[in-house]
């Protein structure tokens, strides 16, 4: 079943973009592929929605890198500045094994796979994205959890003379976010590397970004350089700049608005601007995975 792909192989080598054209094409490769042995697409099925993808110029054409500007064809127009190879993440914390892993060696050590998932941004627009990566489970396992390890700590890459947006200082950098370590370790929690079968573009967060399906898009962090696992709750980017607005957990819920908008109801990105708004959904459709997560707990104040 787990099939090591090795660090030369690109995308395009390990999946056709062509299999996703549509919905049936696409389990029509997913079971020719499954039947080679092939992990990814035999686990996309359990995990992935069978909503219609984005087309790959909504994927990468509209987006949200505040690094790039906070215009949504900023992040297309100017992402291509930034160096990501070689690219290197630094480990630490709570971990057995701190240290600084270059992406290839990551790479190397990871079971590649596909997730069609749901991405729903707090600004209630959203699409269907399908990625490519690895749960970060897996990564965290490679690292060593230590026991007294509760949280995980991430930043994105800091380098101003390549993003200009971090010239003002409108956020303080470098972007950070965290996770609680069971979300962190929960399967549907994912570190995408591709789009489409093909390496992630530097809009949407080369060569490592985070994907939560279930949380609003912020907590989905692009271009991680540092993951540091620690026993305290760690500060991440849209709390410190508003907190009122944006919680630490930021689950994706319809009926917790935003103080200036309302989150009942969303707009899938390319439906054309006539289009009917379509609800949203508790935990952005990812309830029965999630929900046992926060038990207990009072959504409406761990917003
Ligand atoms: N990560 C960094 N480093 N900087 C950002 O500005 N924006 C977040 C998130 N990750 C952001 C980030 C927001 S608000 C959203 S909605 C998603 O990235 C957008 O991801 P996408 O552009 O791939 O759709």
């Amino acid at each position: 079943m787990a099939n090591r792909f090795k660090s030369d192989l690109t995308w395009g080598d390990v999946t056709p973009e062509n299999i996703f054209l549509n919905r049936r094409a696409f389990m029509a490769g997913a079971s020719a592929m499954a039947a080679t042995g092939i992990a990814g697409p035999a686990l996309a099925a359990k995990y992935s929605t069978d909503e219609e993808p984005n087309a790959w110029e909504e994927i990468t054409q509209y987006n949200n890198f505040y690094e790039f500007g906070t215009g949504k064809s900023d992040p297309a127009e100017y992402a291509s500045e930034m160096t990501t190879d070689p690219w290197e993440v630094e480990i630490g914390g709570l971990v057995d094994k701190p240290g600084t892993y270059s992406f290839k060696d990551i790479m190397a050590a990871m079971t590649v796979e596909e997730r069609i998932y749901r991405f729903r941004c707090v600004e209630a627009w959203s699409m269907v994205i399908p990625w490519n990566g690895f749960e970060l489970a897996d990564l965290l396992n490679m690292a060593g959890i230590q026991s007294g390890a509760k949280y995980v700590a991430f930043e994105t890459l800091h380098r101003p003379e390549e993003m200009w947006g971090q010239k003002r200082n409108f956020v303080p950098w470098p972007y950070r976010e965290g996770l609680r370590l069971d979300e962190a370790m929960h399967p549907l929690t994912f570190m995408a590397t591709g789009i489409y079968g093909k390496t992630i573009p530097n809009q949407n967060g080369a060569p490592m970004r985070l994907v939560v399906p279930w949380k609003y898009g912020f907590k989905s962090i692009k271009s991680i350089v540092k993951i540091t696992l620690t026993d305290t709750q760690p500060p991440t980017s849209w709390n410190m700049i508003n907190a009122p607005e944006y919680g630490f957990y930021s689950n994706v819920n319809p009926q917790v608005d935003h103080p200036r908008w309302s989150q009942a109801s969303e707009r899938r990105v390319g439906g054309g601007l006539l289009a009917k708004r379509i609800p949203t959904l508790m935990f952005n459709g990812y309830e029965k995975e999630v929900a046992s997560l926060y038990e207990g707990m009072d959504l409406k104040k761990n917003f």
